[in-house]
């Protein structure tokens, strides 16, 4: 695998790859990688003849009060394990790189109405710094695709419709979430937790599978988000959303309506952790 630290290492390798006639996949992180991320690289590979990773830990998505100084930055095990996956190249940016001017002047992005719920209402300006990354990421590796994770869905639905309005000429694939043992979603965060809190963090993907089973029953919905955020509470949660919503984000009005999705964000102390689960697929 080759690791570039700089746009024109990583511009040279992509001109060769494409005077090759290689189609490129892509899989943007913010390092500190787990099996879930490895994960992503092995289905860019499987769409891609060649696949590039970058760990990029962006400033502009992290609100004055979160955890960016804090962030788990592990770059050699990074480097090991994607090398290990099969990843091709890793970009490595700077801060200084991505945004020349600096973070006060560089030219913004905001997109509308998708970014003003569930955790945008809870992380502002946080869904148009990854938009603002994501779109710099995709001018400098130019991907055919690129591969995101169910596991942050607005995410998902953010960068989708970006890719569409900006008419970015790249696929976006969506990549299962992979799970811990006991349900718990794979993430950078969850080594926040001490012990206790990590035997309490299961308790978000199982009440994910409430709500599914409490949809499926019939159950009215706002009865059963209200129960879902109690049990959260009880267990020593701050619930910041318990909801329910169609696959495009907008609101669900009956539990038997196909394509349903549940997304939950809860914090245990300081560690903020997210979850959903779409109720077709489970
Ligand atoms: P990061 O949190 O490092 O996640 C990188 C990618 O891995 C995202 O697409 C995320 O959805 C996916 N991912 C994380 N945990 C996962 C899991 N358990 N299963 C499957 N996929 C998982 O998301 C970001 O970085 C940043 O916001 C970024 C898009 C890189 C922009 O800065």
């Amino acid at each position: 695998m080759q690791t570039h630290t700089t746009l024109a290492a990583l511009r040279a390798q992509l001109r060769q790859w494409r005077r090759d006639g290689s189609s490129v996949g892509f899989v943007p992180t913010m390092g500190n990688l787990h099996a879930g991320h490895h994960e992503l690289v092995k289905l860019a590979r499987r769409h891609a003849d060649r696949v590039v990773a970058s760990i990029f830990v962006n400033p502009t998505q992290f609100g004055p009060n979160e955890d960016y100084a804090r962030y788990p930055r592990t770059p050699d095990s990074d480097i090991h394990g994607l090398a290990e996956t099969g990843c091709d190249a890793l970009f490595l940016p700077t801060v200084e790189q991505m945004y020349p001017f600096g973070t006060m002047g560089c030219v913004q992005m905001h997109v509308p109405g998708i970014t003003d719920i569930l955790c945008g209402a809870h992380r502002p300006g946080h869904f148009n710094g990854v938009a603002q990354v994501v779109a710099r990421l995709f001018n400098m590796v130019q991907p055919d695709l690129a591969v995101f994770g169910r596991k942050d869905y607005q995410q998902l639905q953010v960068i989708r419709y970006m890719t569409r309005e900006m008419s970015f000429p790249v696929e976006i694939i969506p990549a299962p979430t992979l799970r811990e043992a006991d349900g718990l979603a794979m993430s950078s965060r969850n080594q926040y937790l001490d012990a206790d809190q990590r035997q309490t963090a299961v308790r978000i993907h199982q009440t994910l599978q409430f709500m599914r089973d409490a949809a499926r029953q019939g159950l009215p919905i706002t009865g059963f988000e209200d129960e879902a955020s109690s049990r959260l509470e009880a267990a020593g949660f701050t619930v910041d959303y318990v909801q329910v919503r169609h696959g495009d984000l907008t609101r669900a009005k009956s539990p038997n309506e196909p394509g349903l999705v549940a997304l939950i964000a809860a914090r245990l102390g300081k560690t903020r952790l997210i979850d959903n689960l779409e109720f077709d697929a489970a």
